[in-house]
């Protein structure tokens, strides 16, 4: 068994770098020493710390929710790289007794693989391993019942049915690699439906309803076919949905949904809305250009849009020209504050909350 003190990010499978760029500059930022190590489209991160108490200090510095690559994480207590074929559940049980000496107390398990994206038959081994060591755990009384409603997770997560690492997540809302479940109705026009109900679940967590009030007003640039629209008028909000294409007609018989054929760079809503949702696929500086106009003018009150990211160097975007402009949207008051997360429902694109 190898201890090794750090910290285990998800991300998109293919975003290993950006995610790594991130936290290194973020662990640099705040005086922490620590080396990333990536594999490609692993779907995951690791950052070595030099002790337990570095990276529980690190994790407790670090507001996840200021993380844009990172889905989930968890602190790491071992790895375990060459499980026996025959027994595999002995060196696991001992890594975990070990553990409870540094993290505890432990009220829930979570037993995934490491790229959420991964295996099927490494899911199948998991699956079956799970009942054991659940076991175990019973009979050693290693998982105890939270007292409080955040509950303190026991993470084991598999790169293959060999290796595992096992670490510790304290006071967490867990969803396990950081995936919603989250359904789509069957009368949503379109599956992008998915991304705008993920960014309000990771945005406005259980404020939801102060941000979704009926009647209130909402400009959707590039709605077509209307997955976006569709969630807002299942809220009640009045909606101006902007796009040259079709919508989907269901949005029109809401009573609630006005279709506008227009460009969506050069439309002038002509009163101010509440909200101003974007998913139009264009540079991103164009995007983010299209988002200051509409606050400079005050047309809307919040925001949500994604930029899409064709860039190799994504994080060294991001840090160059998306953060300084949200600094400079801050500094002249235009937003009072904002939110960002590459979520799972998106693909080549990350998504923001500004207000
Ligand atoms: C990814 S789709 C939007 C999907 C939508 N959010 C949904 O939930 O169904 C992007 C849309 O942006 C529209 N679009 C792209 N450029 C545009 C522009 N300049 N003006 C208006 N619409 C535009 C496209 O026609 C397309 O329908």
């Amino acid at each position: 068994m190898k201890q090794c003190p750090g910290l285990f990010l998800f991300c998109r499978s293919g975003y290993e770098k950006d995610c790594a760029a991130e936290i290194q500059a973020i662990a640099n930022r705040l005086a922490y020493t620590g080396y990333c190590k990536t594999t490609p489209e692993s779907g995951y991160v690791t950052f070595f710390t030099t002790d337990f108490q570095t990276a529980k200090s690190l994790y407790s510095a670090i507001d996840f929710s200021q993380l844009l690559f990172a889905r989930q994480w968890f602190l790491i207590f071992s790895y375990l790289d060459d499980l026996p074929e025959k027994d595999r559940l002995k060196p696991i049980m001992e890594s975990i007794e070990q553990m409870t000496n540094f993290y505890s107390p432990l009220n829930q398990l979570v037993i995934q693989q490491a790229n959420m994206e991964g295996k099927d038959n490494l899911q199948r081994f998991i699956t079956s391993f799970s009942h054991p060591l659940r076991n175990a755990l019973d009979q050693q009384n290693i998982i105890t019942e939270s007292q409080q409603h955040q509950e303190n997770f026991l993470q084991l997560c598999f790169t293959s049915a060999k290796q595992v690492y096992i670490g510790y997540l304290p006071k967490g809302n867990h969803w396990p690699g950081g995936i919603p479940r989250l359904k789509i109705p069957e009368t949503a026009p379109s599956r992008s439906y998915l991304k705008l109900e993920e960014a309000f679940v990771r945005f406005t967590s259980n404020n939801r309803s102060h941000y979704l009030q009926p009647q209130m007003t909402a400009t959707d640039l590039g709605a077509a076919p209307g997955g976006w629209s569709w969630l807002l008028i299942q809220n009640h909000l009045k909606v101006t949905a902007v796009d040259n294409g079709p919508l989907n007609p269901k949005l029109l018989e809401s009573g609630l949904c006005k279709h506008v054929m227009h460009d969506a760079f050069r439309y002038d809503p002509g009163y101010p809305n509440d909200w101003l949702i974007c998913d139009i696929v264009d540079k991103p500086m164009r995007v983010m250009d299209l988002i200051n106009h509409w606050l400079e003018h005050r047309w809307c009150q919040y925001t949500i849009f994604n930029l899409k990211l064709p860039m190799q160097q994504r994080y060294k975007f991001i840090e160059q020209e998306v953060y300084p402009w949200l600094e400079s949207l801050q500094q002249d008051q235009l937003i009072s504050r904002w939110k960002g997360k590459h979520l799972y429902h998106d693909r080549h694109e990350v998504t923001f909350m500004l207000e």
